[in-house]
């Protein structure tokens, strides 16, 4: 039994390393923090079951369906239109990351801002704001019920503050900030982590865009 010792010992050491890489793969899924790699900053894929089918009133005042999405990635950012600097710093993030990638790859994505303030992201308010980010960008709102429905299915925490005054229409909203790529078949293909910048941001549609 001279070779039982070394044998064990690999089979021992094989097993810790695959325990390691399935808790390492566990923790990727959720964390906020930048991944061990300089170019990833996505901290989902795929198999992370994020978003679903949605109805939303587009900023053309049109109902809107996912499925009228089809085709085409959706690149979506939910947040509000009166928020002082992180909204509209992500979505320049998005708006220069398909001026980066070229209008070829660019084509196949919509930029879909997602208000988590209907009560004053109206239509024609959503109309002015995503204009400044990107010409094709869409604003998505609704009645207060679906806009939670669709922050639910892609796990968007989002809470309305209280205004200086009771009724008073200059509350904050405290919101998570991720970016959500969504296929052209309507499943879930990539979350991405904000505060990244439109340069990390272009690269990882790279190599996500199809
Ligand atoms: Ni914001």
């Amino acid at each position: 039994m001279r070779f039982a010792k070394p044998i064990l010992f690999a089979i021992g050491f094989a097993a810790c390393l695959l325990v390691a890489f399935a808790a390492v793969k566990a923790v990727r899924l959720f964390q906020d923090r930048p991944p061990a790699s300089a170019s990833g900053i996505a901290i989902a894929t795929g198999e992370a079951k994020l978003g679903g089918p949605f109805t939303l009133t587009n900023h053309e005042g049109r109902r809107v369906t996912d499925a009228d999405f089809r085709g085409r990635y959706m690149l979506i950012y939910f947040g509000f239109a009166y928020c002082p600097d992180v909204c509209p710093t992500e979505l320049q993030a998005m708006g220069r990351a398909l001026d980066l990638i070229g209008p070829e790859k660019a084509k196949k994505i919509v930029p879909v801002f997602i208000s988590v303030d209907p009560a004053r992201d109206t239509p024609a308010e959503l109309a002015k704001y995503v204009k400044a980010f990107h010409p094709r960008m869409v604003g998505l709102t609704g009645t207060p019920e679906e806009v939670a429905a669709v922050a639910k299915a892609f796990r968007v925490y989002y809470k309305i503050g209280k205004p200086s005054a009771p009724g008073a229409m200059d509350y904050l909203v405290d919101h998570t900030s991720f970016l959500y790529l969504v296929g052209p078949d309507g499943d879930f293909a990539a979350l991405y982590r904000g505060g990244t910048g439109a340069e990390a941001l272009a690269e990882a549609l790279e190599a996500a865009v199809k």
